[in-house]
């Protein structure tokens, strides 16, 4: 059944376009800096991070494994991660961990990329046990414990039981030998929940918000009935604004319908340390070709490098000190939960 799952959500993600709530990118106005005194070639995209160096701030996000059949997109995924220096986050690895015939497909994305940035990646209520056969199947560098309730309510045979969560997430943050993600699939982290999860002593969180693929929509393609509304979630621009503000020292990861330079850059710009992308870079791999997606990943960085020099920021950790204005329905949101708005756009 799990195996089965796994090729329709590729399926349903190839055919479903991002949304229907939109990310709230386009409310953040980056201040463009007309005398920026940088040369293009003097611009870095480097940063260092889960004791790797990156060519660039980008993660290939969780997406798959756990099928014989999709142990070529791992392949292919990790062999471009590996080629444009970006980090790379396995599918959820529950089903390899109750059959360790399926370890294959998740190992592999070692295999090709064997001193990158490989995250491994189980759901909440993973014993630490089983977390780290997980980090251990592919090496890990850090693990993502994956957040998925709207997800799992959406689901049919989804799961029902979601107490106990918390204290789980404590005890891998305990045990966990590499640095522990909390990871959000698409539907958003609010700024309390954040602050629940920090004082837990998770120190990095990916706010996997709303705008992008949508796994409920995913779910009722998949004929399932469910309640859950297709328009669920905290759209990625607030849900990264608000854990920003309300969780100063914790560590983001932006993702969620991110898909252009421009809204990498806003994000790092807000206060993201890595960007996240899955649904975009699947689709060009499946879609077009191996070679169009590494193209991508190579456009992607010139994109990034050219709207650096546009703010005048040499470096990724300079990007947080560029002024930028937050708009229309992202603006009303932070307004009402109280998120000063003005940290951004004066500085
Ligand atoms: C086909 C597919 C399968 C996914 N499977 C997982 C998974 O197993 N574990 C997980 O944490 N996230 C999973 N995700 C969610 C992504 O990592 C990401 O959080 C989400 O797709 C939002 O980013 P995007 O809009 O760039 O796709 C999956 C995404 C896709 C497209």
């Amino acid at each position: 059944m799990r195996q089965s799952r796994k090729l329709e959500h590729i399926k349903y993600a190839l055919e479903l376009a991002d949304g229907p709530l939109p990310t709230g990118l386009s409310d953040i106005r980056l201040v463009h800096n007309a005398i920026p005194e940088l040369n293009l070639e003097d611009v870095e995209l480097h940063v260092q991070v889960f004791e790797r160096s990156l060519e660039a701030p980008l993660l290939i996000n969780a997406i798959t494994g756990g099928n014989p059949g999709v142990l070529e997109i791992n392949r292919l995924l990790a062999r471009a991660a590996c080629a444009a220096g970006v980090g790379m986050a396995v599918g959820s690895q529950t089903g390899a961990l109750l059959d360790p015939e399926l370890a294959g497909s998740f190992a592999v994305v070692r295999q090709e990329n064997p001193a990158g940035l490989v995250i491994a990646n189980v759901g909440a209520m993973v014993s630490p046990a089983l977390a780290l056969q997980a980090v251990e199947m592919v090496e890990a560098n850090a693990l993502q414990v994956h957040l998925n309730v709207a997800q799992e309510l959406a689901m049919a045979e989804g799961d029902r039981e979601f107490r106990g969560a918390l204290e789980n997430i404590a005890k891998l943050v305990e045990t966990s030998p590499v640095p522990v993600i909390v990871k959000e699939v698409g539907f958003g982290v609010s700024g309390e929940a954040a602050k629940v999860l920090q004082g837990l002593g998770v120190t990095w969180i990916d706010i996997g918000g709303a705008g992008g693929t949508n796994f409920v929509s995913i779910e009722h393609r998949r004929k399932t009935v469910s309640p859950v509304p297709e328009d669920w979630g905290i759209p990625s621009a607030a849900s990264l604004a608000e854990v920003t503000a309300m969780c100063p020292g914790c560590n983001i990861i932006a993702s969620g319908g991110l898909r252009t330079p421009q809204d990498a850059v806003k994000s790092l710009a807000i206060g993201a340390s890595l960007v996240g992308i899955a649904g975009l870079w699947l689709k060009i791999l499946l879609q077009q070709s191996y070679t169009d997606l590494v193209a991508e990943l190579d456009s992607f960085k010139a994109g990034l490098r050219c709207l650096m020099l546009l703010l005048g920021a040499r470096t990724v950790p300079e990007l947080r000190r560029v002024p930028l204005v937050i708009a229309g329905s992202t603006g009303e949101w932070l307004r009402q939960r109280g998120v000063e708005t003005g940290q951004w756009s004066r500085r």
